[in-house]
């Protein structure tokens, strides 16, 4: 074990089943924090939690709906119970499946509970959970808010996934000034791709290959290079950085992406 940046802090991870939350949620146990792994799917919230305690660390299983105010005020709750307080919230679930995220295409044919269905896990599950955590943060905190580099250009699809995940940058910036005065931060984290099992189920190899000619590093980001931009945003290291995005892109925005295109095309 690590002895780290989180010693005797709590943490709250949501989707934290799977991918980005799942690796989040290890990486703050590994440095201390007693962690809740919170997710809808209960068997992705139990196996985190288990990994976590088979390292040694504190991981307790939370089985909520971040959509659904009344499972969110009990997985606080029980949050809270349990450990006394919360010092990070890691607000991360989103909707990456294909009934939803996988129709979420042309505006014209767009089904409204699409759009619904989108806006309801990824911005007002985020609302709800920052809504119930902020009382039981009596000593102030650290707060991220999962984003998308989909917030910051458009594309020919996912525009319900794109503005919600937009909308999560200006909902940042409203927390950390409600809050600020009460020393509770809060930051987005806007990654390109990244290669979870859910974000390669989502692509076809075409748009993988496209996804590669645009970035300027030659790695993609993993999930541990979120979680180590997490855990940065939720420690004191962080202390004065309030109301930022973070891109973690690997060059992806940095440039005009056609030329890039260009070069990788001609490459031998
Ligand atoms: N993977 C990428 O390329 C990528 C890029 C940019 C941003 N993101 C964002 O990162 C986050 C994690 O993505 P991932 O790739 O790890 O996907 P993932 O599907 O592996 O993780 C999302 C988790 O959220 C959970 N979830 C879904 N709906 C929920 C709900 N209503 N209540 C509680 N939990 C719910 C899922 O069960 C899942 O465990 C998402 O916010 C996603 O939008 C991912």
């Amino acid at each position: 074990m690590v002895s780290g940046r989180f010693d005797g802090r709590v943490a709250l991870v949501t989707g934290a089943g799977s991918g980005i939350g799942a690796a989040c949620a290890a990486r703050l146990a590994e440095e201390g924090a007693c962690v809740g792994a919170l997710d809808v799917n209960a068997a992705g919230a139990r196996a985190t939690a288990a990994t976590i305690r088979a390292r040694g660390g504190t991981g307790m299983a939370l089985t909520c709906d971040v959509s659904d105010e009344k499972q969110v005020e009990a997985a606080v709750a029980e949050m809270a119970a349990s450990f006394g307080r919360v010092d990070v919230l890691h607000s991360n679930a989103a909707v990456f499946d294909p009934a939803v995220y996988g129709r979420d295409r042309e505006l014209e044919s767009l089904d409204v509970a699409v759009w619904d269905r989108t806006m309801e896990v990824n911005l007002r599950g985020a609302m709800l959970m920052v809504k119930h955590t902020v009382p039981v943060m009596p000593d102030g905190g650290a707060i991220v808010l999962t984003s998308s580099v989909s917030a910051l250009v458009g594309d020919a699809v996912h525009a319900a996934y794109g503005a919600s995940k937009a909308a999560l940058i200006g909902f940042t910036r409203y927390v950390a000034t409600m809050y600020g005065p009460r020393g509770i931060r809060c930051n987005a984290v806007a990654p390109a791709l990244v290669l979870t099992k859910a974000a390669q189920r989502a692509m076809t190899p075409a748009q993988l290959a496209d996804k590669a000619a645009e970035r300027l590093l030659p790695w993609a980001c993993a999930v541990e290079d979120v979680a180590h931009l997490v855990a940065f945003l939720t420690c004191d290291e962080s202390r004065c950085l309030t109301g930022q995005t973070l891109v973690l892109d690997s060059g992806t925005l940095a440039h005009r992406p056609q030329h890039a295109v260009e070069r990788w095309r001609s490459r031998p």
